[in-house]
């Protein structure tokens, strides 16, 4: 009979995948406690018309990328691609500003888009995403960078580099618009893609982010945002970069960064990694003043990131995964009992690891303890369950003992 086989873009995650994904969140859990982020939860599924508001109408994610579908009564929904818009939608309609000056929400989970799959980009694939809402200063901004690159540090990457920008502000970006217009309408507008040729019009800084080659290629010398900031933007960004300074965090200043969602304004980065492929960006992030408002809520300025956990685990490869203490093997039938228990015993001590459940060969056994990694086996044959010991073998250095069954704990 045929068999019923995963979606393309879908995957299924085993140890050691999931052990990493386990470790991160932990790690996450840890540190965005200790900037004082609490954890929010939002649906999967929110109204389409949320991330066509947020995301932006012009943004290949909602315009190529959505999952998007009507439910029974004719509704239209959609998958979330990301979970910003949906960390806004929960805080206005909590109302979370009429008792919180700043909030600090961190999310886990899947997000959804129908991109070409390939390594490190998938259909389903999980953020860790966090938000701090209410402060309009540069110093939100630069602790949202500390904090991401501690994350970062602490679940073990440091080959990594940040990237930043600033991308102006409702002030200065029309300006910046009207130069880049100005420069659009100077090239071979044929050479650009149809996309881009009415981006040129309806949202140029869109043009810039294209991934169609040839239109790469044209606009590569376009006008940069940082000659059209205007003096508050110019400050925000000296004061981000002075705090990144001082912490010694290093960075490279990336005019052409403008990322692929509508609502940025200011300071906006991403973390790159070089060891995984084409999809390098692991985390990206900035700050999204006006976008709550936009979604019907309260003026309420924010900034926030969010990393790409698959890119992450590729990254950490195989460093995550748990080795368990010990591994109980039996030669007799008559000890499957006594292993059992011994294993309860060690595990109520704090210890982890696994017993047989027959008495195999001993090559059988040993070779399962190597599968499992387990840093001690402990061994019963008929002599140890005469005498009530164990033989406790060290798997790195070879080493054996026989041990009472009463001393065991202290042997593993
Ligand atoms: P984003 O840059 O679209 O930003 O996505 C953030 C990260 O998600 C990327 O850097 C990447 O690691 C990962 N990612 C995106 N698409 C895929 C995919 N198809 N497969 C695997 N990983 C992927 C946002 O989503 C913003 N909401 C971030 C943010 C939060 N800005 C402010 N607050």
């Amino acid at each position: 009979m045929s068999t019923v086989q995963k979606i393309k873009g879908f995957a299924d995650m085993f140890s050691p995948e999931s052990d990493a994904f386990t470790f991160m969140e932990g790690v996450g859990r840890e540190v965005f406690g200790s900037y004082g982020y609490t954890e929010l939860r939002t649906p999967i599924l929110e109204r389409t018309e949320l991330f066509k508001r947020s995301i932006g109408d012009e943004t290949d994610v909602v315009q190529k990328e959505m999952y998007t579908f009507d439910d029974r009564k004719g509704r239209s929904l959609t998958m979330r691609p990301e979970a910003t818009a949906g960390v806004m939608r929960a805080y206005i309609e909590a109302n979370v500003h009429a008792q919180e000056q700043v909030a600090k929400l961190f999310t886990f989970g899947p997000m959804f888009r129908y991109e070409r799959p390939q390594k490190g980009r998938m259909r389903q694939f999980h953020q860790i995403n966090c938000e701090c809402l209410g402060p309009d200063e540069p110093y939100a901004d630069a602790e949202v960078i500390l904090m991401l690159m501690t994350f970062l540090t602490r679940i073990g990457l440091t080959e990594l580099s940040l990237e930043i920008n600033s991308l102006g502000c409702r002030e200065c970006r029309p300006q910046y618009n009207a130069a880049l217009k100005a420069f659009f309408a100077g090239l071979d507008a044929g050479a650009l893609c149809e996309d881009c040729r009415r981006r040129m019009e309806t949202n140029p800084l869109r043009v810039l982010d294209c991934k169609v080659p040839g239109c790469k290629a044209l606009t590569k010398d376009a006008p940069t945002i940082v000659e059209h900031t205007c003096a508050v933007c110019t400050d925000h960004h000296a004061k981000v970069l002075a705090v990144l300074d001082r912490a010694a965090i290093p960075y490279v200043q990336n005019v052409r960064l403008v990322r692929g969602l509508d609502y940025y304004n200011r300071t906006t980065f991403e973390v790159v990694s070089g060891s995984i492929g084409a999809q390098a960006s692991v985390a990206g992030g900035g700050r999204y003043d006006g976008l709550i408002r936009q979604l019907g809520g309260p003026d309420v300025p924010g900034v926030g990131f969010a990393c790409g956990m698959e890119r992450l685990a590729l990254m950490l490869g195989e460093r995550t995964v748990a080795q368990p203490d010990f591994f109980i093997a039996i030669l007799d039938p008559a000890g499957l009992e006594t292993a059992l228990m011994l294993a309860q015993t060690l595990r109520t001590a704090g210890r982890t690891g696994e017993t047989a459940f027959a008495a195999k060969s001993m090559k059988a056994q040993m070779r399962q303890a190597g599968r499992k990694n387990a840093r001690k086996v402990l061994i019963i044959g008929g002599d140890e369950l005469a005498n009530g010991t164990v033989v406790v073998k060290d798997m790195a250095s070879g080493e054996q003992a026989v041990v009472p069954v009463a001393d065991i704990a202290a042997h593993v």
